[in-house]
């Protein structure tokens, strides 16, 4: 094994238990609550929907369950919006700020909880003017704005859906959207700050919108102020109808189980799925985790630099936060605007003491230099999370020592758009934690392993993650599409929901995320991993970040193509190209040696920062670059495929 390896083995195996200062703060540090949930999984959930949440009248009836179909908390009246706004002002902390927002250009705003209530009823009553009722659909189109929760909790507060789509998807991707769910109404802005420019939502929502027919009125937000056409009798400016509204909007009571929202996510047939979250049990789980998974305490500065137009942003920025009464922090831009140290200076300003982000942000910053924290007060965390991908122990223990100060533990939060909210995640006043590990399912949580044939694996053992009970949270369906929902999710496994996830649960019970299921190659009848390669990629000093497909073979069936980004001031050559196959060979076996390995700047990402497998793949076997609006830069996979193909056979073997 080479020194790397080596190291790479001796990071996943050390441990990391909760300091003595951090438990004597703690929320939770016994396990009560696991108790309580092994003894009577229906029961925890109803004390929890009790807890945290404020009913107009309550449930009777805790789940009922009918595979693939859940209800929770069945016959309970409630309000989103009420339980985030209301009640917290209600109480007498209506001058708490329940958000700081950072604009990208260097504008801020702090906005307490009674300045949002009363925006949000003028919102909600503008909407009701625009024609919404409840029961409607309305889309979303907006950068990270502090209008952007507002929209939201003023659906809920009127019982219409939203539907969020990233700023910045494309007009089709937009479009598309817009018509599988029939939304009435589109929030958009004239545009959004971007790296100093703008991204010109309003002439993208028009492109749209103009193949829309059931979108009746555009309700439009002046952010950048650049120019933008408006159409008579269907565009509205927000300045002109929702300040002169009355701050007086009643909640309007809702089922637990009517539709909070839709939010669409990729699948693997093209066409998006409208994932359908309902309110009772959405709203209970994320509060639960959000509280619990972040130890929340009452003086707490919430960060979180994930997107509204995802799900972690509906369930960490906007409902859990919230409903939590939580300070936090949104910043709007990107974040090497104006240069790379913008998130610590935002860390610093604010005095966050938690931070929530990506994997592929950590890389980042690890790759930009840690110069960029250097001359940064970072002692005001206590906290930091991680979420959307398998974190690489390199990149855990650089976010533990630079970031952290070695003081911080980390939560690695192992959870998807389907399930709403946090599933596999450390409690950090009592876990012990190892980098790279999601560690254990929280408690109320079902997860376990089965083989390919659905045979519950034990442990230790490494298969397909599975979720073996339902969750108040879980996705209610896929809109429209019912027998897709039963397909995708529910019929791998009899009687459980399948993930899509490898995962390797190890002796001590940690579960170690492995990467999707289909990222597996089947490299001479060898499974191999993805994501394993990329991992033992990432812990050489040189490389950066990787990306690693499997191409087809003639000998082996599929060999592997990896993609590399090296550390700034290592230079490419045929040398290293040998090194790294060496040192993945010593790392995994000589069977994970990639085939080729190309080196390359950047990566095709999807908007959230994941990696396009799929593109990569196209790329390494030059079929069509297939549909790329997704893309955060759709000039990358040219050049990758340029320099592959002036590549290709000079590092074969
Ligand atoms: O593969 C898992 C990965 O992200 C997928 C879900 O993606 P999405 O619906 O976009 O939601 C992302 C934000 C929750 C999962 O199937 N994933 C998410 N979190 C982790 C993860 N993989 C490993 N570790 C995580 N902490």
């Amino acid at each position: 094994m080479s020194d790397e390896a080596v190291e790479s083995l001796l990071l996943e195996n050390r441990t990391f238990p909760p300091s003595a200062e951090f438990v004597a703060r703690a929320t939770v540090t016994d396990d009560a609550l696991d108790v309580a949930a092994a003894a009577d999984p229906e029961a925890f959930w109803a004390d929890r929907a009790r807890e945290l949440v404020d009913w107009f009248e309550p449930f009777d009836t805790v789940c009922e369950w009918d595979l693939p179909n859940a209800r929770w908390f069945v016959g309970g009246k409630l309000n989103v919006s009420y339980n985030c706004l209301d009640r917290h002002v209600a109480a007498g902390h209506g001058d708490q700020v329940a958000y700081y927002w950072e604009g990208e250009p260097g504008d801020a705003r702090a906005i307490t909880y009674a300045q949002l209530l009363d925006e949000v009823a003028q919102l909600a009553n503008a909407l009701k003017g625009l024609g919404v009722q409840k029961g409607d659909r309305v889309n979303i189109y907006l950068g990270m704005v502090p209008e952007l929760p507002m929209a939201l909790l003023a659906c809920a507060r009127i019982g219409a859906a939203h539907s969020v789509v990233f700023g910045g998807f494309s007009a089709d991707s937009l479009r598309d959207r817009i018509n599988d769910a029939g939304a009435k109404v589109l929030i958009t802005g004239d545009g959004a700050w971007r790296r100093g420019g703008v991204v010109p939502l309003k002439e993208i929502a028009d492109e749209a919108v103009a193949e829309c027919p059931s979108i009746e009125q555009v309700l439009v937000l002046r952010r950048t102020g650049n120019e933008v056409a408006m159409t008579a009798g269907r565009d509205v400016w927000w300045h002109d109808v929702v300040p002169n509204q009355s701050t007086d909007c009643p909640p309007e009571p809702m089922d637990a189980e009517d539709l909070l929202f839709l939010l669409y996510s990729s699948g693997t047939t093209g066409k998006p799925k409208g994932i359908m979250h309902t309110t009772g049990g959405y709203l209970t789980q994320v509060a639960y985790t959000h509280r619990l998974v972040f130890d929340l305490q009452p003086d707490d500065v919430y960060f979180c630099t994930a997107d509204v137009g995802w799900i972690t942003g509906h369930s960490y920025i906007v409902y859990g936060p919230l409903a939590n009464r939580t300070t936090s922090v949104i910043y709007e831009g990107a974040p090497d605007f104006p240069d790379k140290t913008r998130t610590w200076a935002v860390i610093e300003k604010y005095r966050a003491t938690i931070l929530y982000t990506a994997p592929t942000a950590i890389r980042s910053y690890m790759k930009w230099g840690d110069e960029h924290l250097e001359g940064h007060d970072l002692s005001s965390l206590r906290l930091l999370g991680s979420v959307g991908e398998p974190i690489n122990p390199e990149a855990w223990i650089w976010y533990w020592e630079k970031v952290g100060g070695g003081r911080c533990p980390i939560v690695d939060t192992w959870w998807q758009t389907e399930t709403g909210a946090i599933m596999i995640a450390p409690i950090p006043g009592r876990t012990v934690l190892k980098p790279g590990s999601a560690t254990f399912p929280l408690p109320g949580v079902g997860a376990g392993l089965v083989d390919n044939a659905g045979v519950t694996l034990g442990v230790p053992a490494s298969g397909n993650l599975v979720l073996t009970q339902p969750w108040p949270s879980m996705l209610r369906g896929i809109w429209g599409e019912p027998q897709r929902y039963f397909d995708t999710y529910w019929s791998r496994f009899a009687g459980r929901y399948f993930a899509g996830d490898g995962c390797k649960v190890d002796a001590d019970g940690y579960f170690w995320l492995l990467g999707r299921v289909d990222d597996i190659m089947l490299i001479a009848g060898h499974n191999i991993s993805t994501a394993e390669v990329e991992h033992a990629l990432v812990g050489h000093p040189a490389v950066a970040e990787a990306a690693v497909v499997g191409r087809s073979d003639p000998t082996s069936g599929q060999a592997i193509a990896a993609f590399v980004i090296l550390r700034s001031g290592v230079e490419p050559s045929d040398s290293l190209v040998a090194e790294l196959r060496d040192h993945v060979g010593a790392t995994i076996g000589p069977i994970a040696k990639p085939k080729s390995i190309l080196f390359t700047e950047d990566l095709p990402k999807t908007r959230s920062g994941k990696i396009m497998r799929r593109l990569l793949k196209d790329v390494s076997e030059d079929g069509s670059l297939g549909d790329t609006t997704t893309l955060a830069d759709p000039g990358v996979v040219e050049s990758i495929k340029a320099r592959y193909l002036a590549q290709a056979g000079s590092d074969d073997e």
